[in-house]
């Protein structure tokens, strides 16, 4: 595996492989790296001749007070993972690097509506953090396909909607959350979790696929659903962000028509925030 911190390194590899004619896909993280990373990695590779991962801890998405210092660095078991699947090329730069202006004057990138929902109403600024850097890199590595995953499922309609506006010609590819036995989503933030909310954290998937078996039977009050499920989460200790049942396509209030919905989820967990959604075709 190559790894490379500079972009102008990096360029030169990703033109030598276009003269190769090779495809090549990118799999953007922030490290700590976990099987649901790898599945990202893997599904790139059956997807292209080349698969690039950066590696970087984005400071523009995370908000004042967030965890952006705590948030778990582990480069080499990072690296060794990476190479033991076959990675071809690992890219980890500098916060110069990526941002060389000071954050006040570095350009932005907006995807509107999408991002102040949800999440962006929790964590104000989050998804211009993650178009911007998910942008760059697109810049960067210019791939053929960028690799993502559907826990984030806000985070993917955003990347899927600046790739659109800003006429990227990547394809956009979302791989199912990979999960531990007991149900709970794969998150580099589980491991905030201590012993006890471990035990407690699979509530939160249990409620999703209960609400999705109340709505696959017919029931259509969501909004009784949702408060049931409020309900529960705190019962079990979590501090609710939000339980929505939304339309899949835009994330507005559904009406009785649509067919595609997702239910999503966000809640407190001691210090983590944990997120997960299950999708809904009737
Ligand atoms: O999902 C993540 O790990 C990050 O938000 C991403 C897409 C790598 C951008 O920093």
């Amino acid at each position: 595996m190559i790894t490379l911190e500079g972009i102008d390194a990096l360029r030169r590899q990703i033109q030598r492989w276009r003269k190769a004619d090779d495809s090549i896909a990118l799999v953007p993280t922030m490290g700590n790296l976990h099987p649901g990373h790898l599945k990202l990695v893997e599904v790139a590779m059956e997807m292209a001749d080349r698969v690039v991962v950066s590696i970087f801890v984005n400071p523009m998405q995370f908000g004042e007070g967030e965890d952006f210092a705590a948030y778990p660095r582990t480069m080499e078991e990072d690296a060794s993972s990476l190479i033991s699947l076959g990675t071809d090329l690992l890219f980890a730069p500098a916060v110069s690097d990526v941002y060389p202006a000071s954050s006040d004057s570095q350009t932005r990138v907006e995807v509107p509506e999408i991002s102040d929902i949800f999440c962006g109403t929790s964590r104000p600024g989050h998804f211009v953090g993650v178009a911007t850097v998910v942008c760059k890199l697109f810049n960067m590595v210019q791939p053929d396909i960028a690799v993502f995953g559907e826990k984030d499922f806000q985070q993917l309609m955003v990347i899927r909607r600046m790739t659109e506006d800003l006429s990227f010609p990547i394809r956009i590819h979302g791989v199912p959350t990979v999960r531990e036995e007991d149900g709970l989503a794969r998150s580099s933030r589980n491991g905030y979790l201590t012993t006890g909310e471990r035990a407690r954290a699979p509530a939160i998937y249990r409620l999703l696929r209960q609400t999705a078996d109340k709505v696959r039977a017919g029931d259509t009050n969501y909004e009784r659903l949702e408060t049931q499920a409020q309900k529960s989460l705190k019962a079990e200790g979590f501090t609710p962000d939000y339980f929505r049942v939304v339309r899949a396509r835009d994330l507005a209030e559904p009406s009785r028509d649509d067919t595609e919905l997702v239910i999503l989820a966000a809640a407190y967990l001691g210090k983590a925030r944990l997120i997960d959604n299950i999708t809904l075709t009737s």
